[in-house]
């Protein structure tokens, strides 16, 4: 048979399907993924959007010339955003071109560690709307809190950006619909940051599970128990601090007084902009449970236990105790987590056990362990033990992987459908335990729960106006 490169390969299926435009994952999946027919890539997409940008690859003494270099921007400086943007800076083909923030000091104060770190001077902007029509913004970053994902996405997929958004993709399974719908139909590279599927430690561990060592894979079972999932200290309500722009911070999100503990960092414990430590973490370790059956789909029966049981006076909507399974025809996910407690199976707070008939390969973002079943007839181990340690920091990888697709117009290894079945597993069981229903039955082709009519009344989320949930074609 004929082996064609892959781009030469996508270039042939794409003109096979006559201009229905299929991303690579799409290709693969398109028996299992029926939930909405492939959008037609039709003449009339945005303008400037049509060209796809292949990058040169000219240097200057072995360095990209300033022109080739990748233009980054910033949406969201804090926290992830901000070490996002340092994981590209640290490649010589990129600089940081745009900068947006709605908190004037923070923005202001990473510009100057940009500046003293990299030597370069992005534009600001509070409005990342304003910010999308800088044109040589080649990729943009998404640090914002996930209540905001899907309308940064959209807006800058449809300005003819490359995007690295982080995880959890969205706050909402209807948003996470409309983010892959977007790719596909602006034809732009998305990478979603679920850097585990970079990290040596995870794709050694999903070899060999795959190469059969541990024999059928019975159970994948994860678990995070982290202090952070209690929520933050209670706080009073008070004026919005000076040189925060708190209505745009808000965005889609209803409005409320301005409360430090739903801000900065502590959102992710209230429903309306987080979905607690199982959208924050738990998402990370679902993705594993997924890949490691090369699965990108939405669950179909979800069964979930969540409580608020702490005895620490945190403040938070979401969940600090939380067990959700997740049957599948051949094997089963587990997971487990517990706010407040620093201990967990294996002698690790979070973690993955993928639990085989012959072994266990219990895996974390440092390592992993094989842990051989004894055969108790021949008297040995069915597999031998085996320690991987030292697993390389994954964000960077990431970011290189997702560097390197916009120059050749390869899926990533975290695309928006990949980003979409974590989430949307997390989200289901979310859902679950919101409406006190235990047991749903998700149908992934109607885009509903087929069992609860009350779940469904979660799937989109409700934008205060005048935003709008964006309407994609
Ligand atoms: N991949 C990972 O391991 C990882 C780790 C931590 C966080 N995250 C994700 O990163 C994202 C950010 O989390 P964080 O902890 O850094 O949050 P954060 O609250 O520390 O930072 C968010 C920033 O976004 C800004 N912001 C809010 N709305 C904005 C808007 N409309 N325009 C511009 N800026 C806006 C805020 O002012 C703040 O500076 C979340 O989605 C989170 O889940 C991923």
């Amino acid at each position: 048979m004929i082996k064609f490169p892959i781009i030469l390969q996508n270039m042939l299926i794409k003109l096979i399907f006559k201009g229905n435009y299929l991303t690579n994952l799409q290709i693969m999946t398109t028996n299992q993924q029926s939930r909405r027919s492939f959008i037609k890539r039709t003449t009339a997409v945005t303008a400037g959007v049509g060209a796809v940008t292949v990058l040169p690859a000219s240097t200057i003494f072995g360095k990209p010339a300033p022109s080739d270099k990748i233009g980054v921007a910033l949406i969201g400086c804090r926290g992830r955003g901000f070490g996002s943007l340092k994981d590209h800076l640290a490649f010589d083909d990129t600089h940081c071109v745009a900068m947006c923030d709605v908190d004037s000091n923070i923005l202001n104060d990473r510009a100057g560690e940009v500046q003293k770190d990299y030597g370069q001077t992005p534009e600001l902007y509070s409005d990342y709307r304003k910010m999308l029509e800088q044109k040589d913004i080649d990729a943009v970053i998404i640090g914002t809190p996930d209540h905001w994902h899907c309308l940064n996405l959209v807006d800058s997929v449809a300005a003819g950006k490359d995007v690295y958004v982080e995880k959890p993709m969205a706050n909402t399974i209807e948003e996470c619909n409309i983010m892959v719908d977007a790719t596909s139909y602006y034809d732009r590279i998305v990478q979603v940051g679920q850097q585990q599927r970079s990290n040596p430690a995870f794709i050694q561990s999903m070899e060999l599970v795959k190469s059969g060592l541990i024999g059928s894979l019975r159970k994948v079972s994860l678990w995070a128990n982290f202090n952070y999932g209690l929520g933050a200290t209670p706080a009073m309500d008070e004026p919005v601090p000076d040189g925060v722009d708190y209505d745009m911070w808000l965005g889609p999100a209803p409005a409320r007084p301005f409360n430090r503990n739903h801000f900065h960092g502590s959102w992710r414990h209230f429903w309306n902009y987080g979905g607690g430590m199982f959208s924050d973490w738990g998402v990370h370790l679902i993705d594993i449970g997924l890949w490691v059956k090369d699965q990108v789909k939405a669950p179909t029966e979800i069964l979930t236990f969540a409580a608020n049981n702490s005895g620490f006076s945190k403040k938070r909507d979401t969940f600090d105790t939380m067990t959700a399974v997740f049957p599948t025809k051949d094997y089963v996910i587990n997971y487990d987590m517990i706010a407040g407690v620093q201990s967990g199976p294996y002698d690790n707070l979070y973690g993955v056990a993928l639990i085989g008939d012959k072994g266990t390969i219990k895996v974390d973002r440092g390592g992993y362990r094989i842990i051989p079943e004894w055969d108790g007839d021949k008297k040995e181990f069915m597999i031998e033990a085996k320690e991987f340690k030292k697993a390389k920091e994954s964000h960077g990888q990431h970011v290189r992987d997702f560097l390197d697709c916009i120059k050749t117009r390869q899926t990533p290894s975290c695309p928006p459908e990949v980003g979409r079945a974590a989430a949307l597993h997390v989200h289901a069981a979310n859902i679950s335990a919101r409406i006190g229903e235990p047991y749903l039955v998700w149908d992934d082709i109607n885009n509903r729960f087929s069992n609860s009519e009350k779940a469904n009344s979660y799937i989109k989320p409700d934008y205060r106006a005048p935003w709008k949930l964006p309407v994609i074609g």
